[in-house]
């Protein structure tokens, strides 16, 4: 009895440490969607309470993000997307935008073979071939439930009914206003002026929408609409041809699948490098008992900055499109040769990036894509992140079609050793070549523990996306955070080159800041940007959702 008092306290500590935190975000029985806008959430769980399943609920919230959150949700963009079934069935497609049949190795470098300025950041030279309505037409294809017309009636009425600017989003439209107005000259949509309150109908867009549901892929990829759209991009001297519409397919892909711990990580697969790098960084961390570390500690720290130096270089030199290279698989997801890549590390020193490998370049980061996770009635759940990749992509608006076209060409490597806008300094492996898919670093991901559907989490953020990843499923699984607070927490990233850390303005003491200064860790801290904006859902013991929508932007789970 006497030893059983004694053991009392340890015997309490383990239990609390078991026992999965209260959660403080949404709470629903059945189904969920978190997506960067209300009505998406609202309309994805429509289509479930109708009795749509997964499926149907993610092309419904991948189109209303189109009209919703013309920021990033999109026709003119590309994305990823995992689902695992309820029978455990894993899969994913790549929807990711291809380089134009015109497209070639040197198409952004001068005679000099400098990059030329913004040439494959804004306007119609930056766009790659759009893939969305592809992908979400074979999501529906294959696995749909509802006929597409009544997925897709909702959404046309919103796009003809409107929809209502937030503050956020007022801000956003005024910062970018002077880019809109260089893109398509003063009588676009977007000119604007908006106000927070103003209702932005978009009737060009119901119309492409109304040519989808009709005709399917082939509404956007061939005939009319393929035609005005080739002849936009062509007028404003950009590559996309009808051809290369005609010739755009989305692709199924294997997810990466990895063990940390007793969680089971499904991530997306090349030609996104998210998979394979969050799935190095976990390898690379796994040895140590980072729950004993601290949320945030200064140890934790430098445990996942090492683990992401190493894992970001790798990315970029090794990763591109696994049609057009071959990837040592092998070689990069093997446990001795993790383990081996983090034999130098301590946590007395930082390593120098110019001893895992070269390069001075700038980092920017922001959160210009978009990520919704669902999970329906039925346990099936997706994760699905889209892009136009700059905020409003290129910031061409064809006001005839009503979307934004991207500037995904910015994703390849123009130059080897020149970083991209996210800093990301690529090699031959991300180089252009004709219907080459760009790597990308989005990272939508599935969790399961026991077996058992855990977590469904993502994120935008550009290079920051995959550590924002990793940080949310660490906290909650680590650190024992819900849902709600794993996507609040503040954020930390870094990616080899430039060797330096960053940090989000809030939530990490200067005292922190200077032992990891002492220890030699470069801070910057001119840069304290937002780092992503996660939209996750966790699966409560008793089998309950619970909804993590993101405090940095209009974010919002929806559920029943
Ligand atoms: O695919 C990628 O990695 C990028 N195009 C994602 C862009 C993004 O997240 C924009 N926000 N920062």
């Amino acid at each position: 009895m006497r030893r059983l008092i004694l053991l009392l306290p340890l015997l309490l500590f383990i239990n609390c440490k078991q026992q999965p935190a209260s959660p403080t975000g949404l709470v629903t029985e059945k189904a969920m969607v978190v997506s960067a806008r209300e009505e998406a959430s609202r309309i994805g769980v429509e289509i479930m309470q109708k009795g749509g399943n997964v499926f149907d609920a993610m092309v419904a919230t991948e189109l209303a993000l189109a009209v919703a959150y013309p920021f990033a949700g999109n026709l003119g963009g590309g994305g990823f997307m995992v689902y695992r079934k309820n029978n455990g069935e894993v899969g994913g497609i790549d929807y990711r935008e291809k380089a134009p049949l015109a497209a070639h190795k040197d198409m952004y470098l001068d005679s000099l073979g400098n990059v030329i300025p913004n040439m494959s950041t804004s306007g119609a030279t930056s766009a790659g071939v759009p893939g969305t309505v592809a992908g979400v037409m074979a999501v529906h294809k294959k696995f749909g439930s509802l006929p597409l017309s009544e997925i897709m009636e909702p959404i046309i009425a919103l796009a003809k009914r409107g929809v209502v600017v937030t503050e956020k989003q007022a801000d956003r439209l005024e910062s970018y206003r002077d880019r809109f107005i260089e893109a398509n000259g003063d009588s676009t949509k977007f000119a604007g002026p908006f106000k927070a309150g103003d209702t932005i109908k978009y009737p060009e867009l119901a119309q492409t929408l109304q040519i989808i549901m009709e005709q399917g892929h082939d509404g956007f990829y061939k005939g009319e609409v393929a035609q005005k759209l080739a002849a936009f991009v062509q007028e404003k001297d950009g590559f996309i041809t009808e051809e290369d519409l005609a010739r755009y397919q989305a692709k199924w892909r294997d997810p990466i699948e990895f063990d940390y711990k007793d969680l089971h990580v499904i991530s997306m697969s090349p030609p996104s490098s998210g998979g394979v790098t969050i799935n190095q960084i976990f390898k690379m961390m796994e040895p140590y008992n980072i729950s004993k570390l601290g949320h945030n500690s200064t140890k934790s720290i430098q445990l996942f900055t090492e683990a992401s130096r190493r894992a970001y270089a790798d990315r970029n030199y090794f990763l591109g499109d696994p049609d057009f290279v071959d990837i040592p698989y092998d070689m990069l997801l093997n446990d001795g040769y993790l383990q081996d890549r983090m034999a130098n590390f301590s946590f007395d020193k930082a390593t120098l990036s110019s001893d895992v490998s070269h390069g001075e370049v700038e980092i920017i980061e922001s959160d210009e894509t978009t990520h919704y996770s669902i999970v329906d009635s039925e346990g099936n759940a997706i994760s699905a992140t889209t892009t136009l990749n700059g905020g409003y992509g290129s910031k061409l608006y064809c006001d005839e079609l009503g979307f934004f076209l991207n500037n995904e060409m910015d994703d390849f490597s123009s130059k080897p050793g020149v970083p991209n806008m996210f800093g990301l300094v690529g090699a031959e492996a991300n180089s252009i070549a004709p219907e080459k898919r760009m790597l990308s670093s989005m990272t939508p991901t599935i969790v399961e523990k026991d077996g058992k559907l855990y977590m469904v989490v993502g994120t935008p953020g550009g290079s920051t996306i995959i550590t924002a990843v990793a940080q949310t499923i660490l906290n909650v699984y680590e650190f024992n955070l819900s849902m709600q607070e794993a996507v609040n927490a503040p954020r930390f990233h870094h990616q080899w080159l430039p060797d330096m850390v960053i940090f989000e303005p809030e939530g990490f003491p200067e005292e922190l800041i200077a032992e990891l200064e002492a220890k030699g860790y470069i801070i910057n801290k001119e840069r304290t940007p937002i780092i992503g904006k996660v939209d996750a859902i966790r699966v409560l013991p008793n089998g309950k959702l619970e909804g993590g929508a993101d405090k940095r932007g209009d974010d919002t789970a929806v559920g029943f």
